[in-house]
């Protein structure tokens, strides 16, 4: 356990329940290396191999990462074929570990534009792992917090619709439970690696009142020590979610 972890008493510091990754900076980390944008792709599914087992002794259960957002679609389709392709093949790969070592996998995002063979492999992913519960990992897939709470309202709608909800009962208690991280946390702190310090539209409605680091690091090179520093700094944090501390 690394020193920021422990705070001036030796106590340990509390750590983040939920922890989401807004992982960038492959293409960078590629064409610093002049070679095409997919090798930082698949040099960024490694780390998150590591950064996934790192959770458990950092206490952290929910980890949710950004894969591949609703906007990703305006790239080139030898890139978002790739990355799709690089989808199957992590699922594949990993779902024996993932497995075994006690993670509980579930997906967010749009599948409706996903080709079939992928969604079948999510969905057999999460059935896989369903009793698992030591770390919850949640991958964000054809994500876009705009789209989620768009989805949202409009299964709201068809409820109202059919009678089944009181347009009078929808308030922030309510709706969330028609957005895709409906049986999850809201996270506690939320990592951008590359630098660039915005959202580009991941968890909108659920990090409301999350911490925000933003690290210059790439993606690829975010190591497991990088992620424990980031993690045991969040515990001085002072979270006032609006109240004045008496
Ligand atoms: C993040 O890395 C991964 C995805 C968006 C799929 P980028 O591909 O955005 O890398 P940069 O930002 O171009 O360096
Ligand atoms: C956000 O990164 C999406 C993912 C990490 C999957 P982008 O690289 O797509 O975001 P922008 O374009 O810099 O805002
Ligand atoms: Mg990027």
């Amino acid at each position: 356990m690394i020193d920021s972890m422990s705070g001036a008493d030796g106590a340990k510091a509390p750590a983040p329940n939920h922890v989401a990754i807004i992982m960038d900076g492959n293409g960078r980390w590629a064409q610093k290396r002049n070679r095409p944008r997919l090798v930082g792709h698949h040099a960024g599914a490694k780390r998150v191999r590591e950064i996934v087992r790192a959770c458990p002794d950092l206490d952290v259960k929910y980890l949710t990462i950004f894969a591949f957002s609703t906007e990703n679609w305006k790239r080139t389709q030898t890139e978002v074929a790739g990355l799709m392709k690089l989808f199957k093949r992590y699922i594949r790969r990993e779902a024996q570990n993932l497995l075994e070592e006690g993670v509980r996998v579930r997906f967010i995002g749009d599948r409706v534009r996903l080709e079939p063979a992928l969604v079948d492999l999510m969905d057999g992913l999460e059935l896989l792992t369903a009793d698992n519960d030591k770390v919850h990992l949640t991958i964000a897939l054809n994500y876009g917090g705009r789209d989620e709470v768009a989805r949202a309202a409009r299964r709201l709608a068809y409820d109202v619709a059919m009678g089944k909800l009181e347009p009078k009962s929808i308030c922030d208690e309510t709706f969330p439970k028609y957005l895709d991280t409906h049986v999850l946390p809201d996270p506690d702190l939320v990592i951008r690696t590359s630098g660039e310090a915005r959202i580009s539209n991941f968890l909108l409605w659920q990090s409301a009142y999350s911490e925000y680091e933003f690290i210059d690091t790439l993606w690829p090179d975010f190591t497991p020590d990088i992620f424990a520093q980031v993690v045991g700094r969040f515990g001085v944090r002072d979270r006032r979610f609006g109240a004045v501390p008496v």
